[in-house]
């Protein structure tokens, strides 16, 4: 009997695994889905584990987000991420937007100005930093992108910087799809995030703006101590005396004895406000021409690197080479033009603050405590190939 019961036991069993095993089909691995793909990335990545980009922490303080109809997600951001670096994107395959937006020096250049496919770019590359955490959804330092989406490609389409302007005997726009659609591992990629293989202009334009989006950098000392206290006004117990006074000054209006910064630098993000007009530095790089067009700023965190070294001289001209240089420009160097934002020339006089010495190195180690450290050496925001 009971051998019996063994026997049906050892028959069920059996014939409950055979019918389990009949339904489950040994699944198609994603290697053999998308063979190009790991025959170029293999090694390093596999899409089933890759990044994350979408569910980074974002302190509880920081609330504006220019993310809108395109949200981050891991498999669009590390497609952003691989058309970032790669150098199929330029006309002569020698330039991809990392070679001007280096995470080395905080996504911007050492350079001046950059080297392009077809010569140098008219202005200082901006660092990429926290791109998404602003209420101003408009890029470029004069802001004639509306959108980072639409920003993405006009690099592309430049005949200087990638070179698919599509005149002048340049490749176009479609060009560059066919050319990527030759490309194994961009047939993958793409069917991966988008569910088809078709390469689109705003297909590419979400993948990068989600990877540039992802870019972020909130482990500052001002972050350390933004944490530990319920507003910016407060003075924060990691801050040096300095630092302390030196944040005072930048809060606060030049009528209550500050230094104006925060009108138009809009903490904790300290990203530029859309009001910002222009800051009175209207020179053009290389020439004595004058550039009045220029109202917005990439956030001022990791404006220098944690150690305090370059990330690039600063503004759209890179004319100030120091922070100390872009406190005097605003102490004592604003000059009046038609576009001046008033705010530097209440009554049609150009603002001197007045700074002593001690302010002026305390708004220096304020704008120092902005810089954080794993932006430049994440292996998530680096180079795949
Ligand atoms: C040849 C150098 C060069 C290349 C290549 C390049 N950039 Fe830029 N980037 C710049 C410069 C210079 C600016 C500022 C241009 C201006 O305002 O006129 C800029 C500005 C930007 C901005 C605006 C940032 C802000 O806060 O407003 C973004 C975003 C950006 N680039 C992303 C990219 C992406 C994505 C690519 C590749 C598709 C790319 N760049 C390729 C040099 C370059
Ligand atoms: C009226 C608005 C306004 C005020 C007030 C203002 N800024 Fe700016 N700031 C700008 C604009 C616009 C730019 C970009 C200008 C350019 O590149 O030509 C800028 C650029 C900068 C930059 C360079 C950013 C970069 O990426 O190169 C720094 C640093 C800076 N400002 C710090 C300050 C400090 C410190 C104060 C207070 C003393 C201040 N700003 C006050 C509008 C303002």
């Amino acid at each position: 009997m009971k051998i019996i019961c063994k026997i049906v036991i050892f028959f069920t069993i059996s014939a409950y695994m055979i019918a389990c095993s009949s339904t489950t089909e040994p699944e198609t691995s994603l290697e053999e889905l998308y063979p190009d793909f790991y025959g170029r990335f293999g090694n390093d990545f596999a899409l089933d584990a890759l990044p994350n980009y979408a569910n980074q922490d974002v302190p509880t303080y920081i609330d504006k987000d220019n993310t809108a109809a395109n949200p981050i997600t891991d498999k669009g951001a590390f497609l952003g991420r691989v058309l970032f670096y790669d150098k199929n994107l330029s006309s002569d395959n020698t330039v991809a937007c990392a070679s001007c937006h280096q995470q080395e020096h905080a996504f911007s250049d050492l350079t001046s100005v950059s080297g392009g496919v077809n010569g140098n770019t008219g202005r200082h590359s901006m660092r990429l930093i926290n791109s998404r955490f602003a209420d101003e959804s408009h890029f470029f330092w004069d802001e004639r992108a509306n959108t980072l989406e639409d920003q993405t490609t006009k690099p592309i389409q430049d005949h200087n910087e990638m070179g698919f302007s599509g005149e002048d005997g340049d490749p176009g726009l479609d060009d560059l799809i066919t050319k990527l659609g030759d490309i194994g591992y961009y047939t993958d990629l793409f069917t991966f995030v988008y569910g088809n293989p078709d390469i689109t202009e705003a297909k590419i334009q979400l993948a990068i703006a989600q990877f540039v989006r992802s870019i972020q950098s909130f482990d500052s000392k001002f972050d350390t101590g933004r944490a530990q206290v319920s507003s910016n006004n407060q003075d924060f117990p990691n801050f040096s005396a300095d630092e302390n006074d030196g944040k005072t000054l930048f809060l606060l209006p030049k009528n209550m004895g500050g230094a104006g910064c925060a009108g138009c630098h809009n903490p904790p993000e300290f990203d530029i406000r859309s009001t910002s007009g222009n800051n009175g530095v209207t020179g053009v790089f290389g020439s004595l021409d004058t550039d009045f067009t220029v109202t917005r700023a990439p956030s001022l965190r990791d404006l220098v690197k944690p150690d305090g070294s370059s990330n690039g001289a600063f503004m759209h001209d890179a004319s100030l080479g120091s922070l100390e240089d872009v406190i005097e420009h605003y102490n004592s160097g604003i000059a009046l033009n038609d576009d001046l934002d008033e705010r530097l020339a209440p009554g049609g006089v150009p603002q001197n603050l007045g700074l002593s010495a001690t302010e002026k190195q305390q708004l220096v180690d304020f704008l120092k405590t902005l810089s954080g450290s794993n932006v430049y050496t994440d292996p998530k925001y680096a180079s795949p190939f």
